[in-house]
């Protein structure tokens, strides 16, 4: 079956059978990207996030033939979001990530940078994330010399994977919530009062920083949300996922029907 294209003024959509057919498209997105971003520059860098979608595309990915053929040790693993628990809890995006893909595929460790919850203090583990970030992607680059300051200290990420709640939060960016005021900060510490908890989240900043962002989203439970983030007004405090516009990248979501459904037509 050929992919729908969706155009809207706020970005591409493309439009899958199913849930199962989005995350076989999404793996395939991604094993491109990393061929190009290798042989171009040597090496990728993607954010992960949680979520029931990219565990399905991860399961594929650890999987003839992307295990085979992706060029695994030149790919730089980051995270999106992370739950304030240990590594090894259910609930941590990283074990996901790990359990279905990274523990199944030739990634060398240092190549693994999880968001560090093993610190107790989420905005100590935000701000130690954010030095953990400044430090690969400016060591020996970013330095000002003769005054001549970095023209972004925001990381550049080849690509960074998105979802998308009902509620319309997007990585742990929820309505209302303090992080969407983070300004020009890489990682904050959010407090989320529906869960009473902290999460800690890359800024709609850095994400707006990246190469390529791609937004996977599927089931019927999005649809609502979906027409608003795309087509309804513009209130990012209320749906934060429309904070995420690339300043000078490509942004793509990839989603099911189902999702889909409530979309309409629209010149761009
Ligand atoms: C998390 C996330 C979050 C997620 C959305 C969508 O840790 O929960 O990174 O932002 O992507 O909640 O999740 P689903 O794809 O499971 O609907």
């Amino acid at each position: 079956m050929s992919t729908e294209i969706l155009k809207t003024p706020r970005a591409n959509v493309s439009i899958y059978r199913d849930a199962e057919e989005l995350a076989l498209k999404a793996a395939r997105r991604f094993a491109r990207l990393a061929d190009q971003y290798v042989v171009g520059c040597g090496r990728f860098t993607v954010a992960l996030s949680g979520g029931s979608t990219p565990r399905a595309m991860f399961s594929l990915l650890a999987e003839h033939p992307f295990a085979d053929t992706v060029p695994w040790s030149s790919i730089y693993f980051f995270w999106g979001d992370e739950r304030c628990v240990p590594p090894d809890h259910p609930d941590s995006n990283y074990r996901m990530a790990n359990e279905t893909l990274l523990s199944k595929v030739p990634v060398p460790a240092q190549n693994i940078f999880p968001i560090p919850t093993e610190i107790p203090e989420p905005d100590q583990a935000a701000k130690e994330y954010a030095r953990a970030l400044s430090k690969f992607f400016f060591a020996g680059s970013s330095a000002p010399k003769s005054g001549t300051a970095p023209l972004s200290s925001l990381p550049r990420f080849d690509l960074v994977f998105l979802g998308m709640g009902p509620d319309g939060h997007t990585a742990s960016l929820f309505p209302h919530s303090a992080a969407l005021a983070a300004g020009e900060q890489i990682v904050v510490a959010n407090y989320v009062e529906k869960f009473a908890a902290h999460r800690i989240t890359l800024t709609a900043a850095t994400i707006n920083n990246a190469r390529n962002v791609t937004f996977l989203a599927a089931g019927e439970d999005k649809a609502e949300m979906l027409k608003n983030v795309l087509q309804g007004s513009y209130q990012p405090d209320l749906y934060p996922s429309q904070l995420i516009r690339p300043a000078n990248g490509t942004l793509l979501w990839m989603i099911d029907h189902a999702a889909a459904s409530l979309l309409t037509e629209q010149n761009v």
